[in-house]
C-alpha cells in the first residue's frame, strides 16, 4: 500500500565492500525500510559501483525494498538485467538519454516500480510529463557520483515544487545526497518521504557493531518526522 510515511533508505554505498550481505541484513534489523544501492558506470558519473551480478548476490540478504539507483548511461540496454537482478525499485536519470519516457514504460513492463531522478541543476519541470507513469521521483541534493558530499540547499524549493506538482498522485519523492539529522526536516517538511541516507546511517558502526546504525536511523527518522506537519 502506498503512504507518505518517513522511510530511511541507507545507501550502501558507505557499507564495507568486503561484506555487502552482512551490511543488508545488519540495517534491516537496525530499523531501514528500504536498502539504496547506487549503480555507477563511471561515465554518467565519475565513479564505478555495482552491477547487476552484485545485485543479484545481495538479493537474498535483504527481506524488503530494493532501491536500485542507476547512475548509468545508455540505461534501457541493461534494464533487463537489473529487473533480473531482483530490484523491486528502479529509477533512471532524466539526463541520461533522450528517451526517458520509454525507459520508464520499460521498468514498468518489467513488472518494477520505476524511479525518474532529476540532477541538481535539472529543473522540476522536466518530470511534468513523466507523473502518471512513475511510482518515485528522486531529487539529488549533491551532484551523483559520490557519498559523503555537501547538502545543496536550493533543492528544498525544488522540492517543494514536486510535491505540488504531484498533488494526490501516488508517487514517492526521494531525497539523494547529505541527509543528516540537520537537513532531514529541510525536505521533510518540503513533502519529502524517503530519505536516502549513506555516510550518516553507517558512521561510528560496523558488522560487529551494528548498533550505531541503529541509533543514526532512529535519530535521521526523528528528525524528519518532527518537521512534518
Ligand atoms: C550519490 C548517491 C547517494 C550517496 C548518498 O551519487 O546517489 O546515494 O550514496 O551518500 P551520502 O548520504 O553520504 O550523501
Ligand atoms: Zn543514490
Amino acid at each position: 500500500m502506498f503512504d507518505r510515511s518517513i522511510k530511511i533508505a541507507p545507501s550502501i554505498l558507505a557499507a564495507d565492500f568486503a561484506n555487502f550481505g552482512a551490511e543488508c541484513r545488519a540495517i534491516e534489523a537496525q530499523g531501514a525500510d528500504w536498502v539504496h544501492v547506487d549503480v555507477m558506470d563511471g561515465h554518467f558519473v565519475p565513479n564505478l559501483t555495482f552491477g547487476p551480478a552484485m545485485c543479484a548476490a545481495i538479493r537474498p540478504h535483504i527481506k524488503g525494498v530494493m532501491d536500485v539507483h542507476l547512475m548509468i548511461s545508455p540505461v534501457d540496454v541493461c534494464l533487463d538485467a537489473y529487473a533480473k537482478a531482483g530490484a523491486d525499485v528502479i529509477t533512471a536519470h532524466v539526463e541520461a538519454g533522450p528517451h526517458i519516457h520509454r525507459t520508464l514504460q520499460a521498468i514498468r513492463g518489467f513488472g518494477k516500480k520505476a524511479g525518474v531522478a532529476l540532477n541538481p541543476g535539472t529543473a522540476v519541470e522536466a518530470v511534468a510529463e513523466l507523473l502518471d507513469m512513475v511510482d518515485l521521483v528522486c531529487v539529488m541534493t549533491v551532484n551523483p557520483g559520490f557519498g559523503g558530499q555537501s547538502f545543496i540547499a536550493s533543492q528544498v524549493a525544488k522540492i517543494a515544487r514536486l510535491r505540488q506538482m504531484i498533488g494526490d498522485r501516488p508517487i514517492h519523492i526521494e531525497i539523494d545526497g547529505g541527509i543528516t539529522t540537520a537537513t532531514a526536516p529541510l525536505v521533510s517538511a518540503a513533502g519529502a518521504d524517503v530519505l536516502v541516507a549513506g555516510s550518516a546511517v553507517f558512521k561510528g558502526g560496523s558488522v560487529a557493531n551494528p548498533g550505531p546504525y541503529g541509533a543514526n536511523i532512529q535519530a535521521i527518522r526523528a528528525a524528519a518526522e518532527a518537521a512534518v506537519g
